[in-house]
């Protein structure tokens, strides 16, 4: 059978569109615009489950807007029977360890105002792996790349959105055994990812005042240790442990009541001021 010219034309843009449309996917990005979320905003990494989903779950009844991302949204219940009962939150997919999709996302979101991002994301990390004498690097690398690296870039991807919010909040979840003052052995890569945190972001929070970018220079920086949370990521721990929704109610409001006097500070999630 022949095909006319013309129509073999349309084929091949029809073609052309598709195949557009399937490296957009592969790609991560997203092409349509992003829903505008409710005021204030939060966006909070590693959402699907744990302190995470229970600070999705507390800022969505708040009645902020909610940027909730993990890595699989939709194999979440919690997370889509949490966007399925409220319309301010929005889920969205996100890895923290992959660079691209991260500043696709920063990319989506373009020109909304972010007032609190969290970066809650983390890994432990096989205990295992991280005795001294079998050290297992390949471990190091992962827990590393979400723990430090991964806030890292989502604060430079996301700085301009924090800093055209009206809160300007950009907050990330730490931990006691980071400490160095108060460390006691064991965890080594999990301990040393945390203390990494905590030196960037604290060392972020002294840089971003001289910002050549005034509006950088408001940005609020902040180090929570969540407690000892009951949500599976720490086990054998031989001390009671909080639920995640206390440890999410504190979080909150020691997120509520950093200022830019006390920014770049390692709080717990009950207020008290740690020791590095
Ligand atoms: N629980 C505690 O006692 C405790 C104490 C001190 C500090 N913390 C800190 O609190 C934060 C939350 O911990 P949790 O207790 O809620 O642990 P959790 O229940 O194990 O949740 C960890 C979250 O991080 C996500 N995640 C891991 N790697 C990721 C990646 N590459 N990209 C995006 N998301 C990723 C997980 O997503 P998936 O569902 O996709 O795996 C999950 O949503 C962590 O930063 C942790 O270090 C916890």
């Amino acid at each position: 059978m022949k095909i006319p010219g013309r129509t073999f034309g349309r084929i091949a843009l029809l073609g052309l569109v598709a195949s557009a449309l399937l490296a957009c996917s592969a790609t991560g990005e997203r092409p349509e615009s992003p829903p505008a979320p409710a005021k204030p905003t939060v966006l909070i990494t590693g959402a699907s489950r744990g302190i995470g989903l229970e600070l999705a779950r507390q800022y969505a009844e708040r009645g902020w807007g909610v940027i909730a991302t993990a890595r699989n949204p939709q194999q979440s219940p919690g997370l889509v029977a949490l966007a399925a009962s409220r319309p301010n939150v929005v889920l969205e997919i996100l890895d923290v360890t992959d660079p691209g999709a991260i500043e696709a996302l920063a990319r989506r979101y373009a020109g909304v105002p972010i007032d609190v991002l969290i970066n809650n994301a983390g890994l432990l990390g096989d205990n295992d792996k991280q005795k001294f004498g079998s050290f297992d690097y390949a471990a190091f690398d992962a827990v590393m790349d979400t723990n430090a690296k991964g806030p890292t870039r989502m604060t430079e991807a996301f700085i301009d959105h924090v800093a055209a919010s009206e809160q300007k909040k950009l907050m990330n979840i730490s931990s006691l055994v980071g400490s160095i003052s108060f460390t006691f052995g064991g965890q080594t890569f999990y301990r040393a990812s945390k203390a990494s945190l905590n030196m960037i972001m604290r060392n972020l929070s002294k840089e971003m005042r001289r910002a050549p970018v005034e509006a950088r220079r408001a940005v609020i920086f902040g180090l929570i240790d969540p407690g000892v949370v009951d949500t599976g990521f720490a086990k054998n721990v031989p001390i009671p442990m909080i639920t995640a929704a206390e440890s999410a109610a504190g979080v909150i409001r020691v997120i509520d009541e950093f200022t830019l006097e006390n920014s770049g500070n390692f709080i717990d999630y009950r207020g008290r001021k740690l020791p590095w």
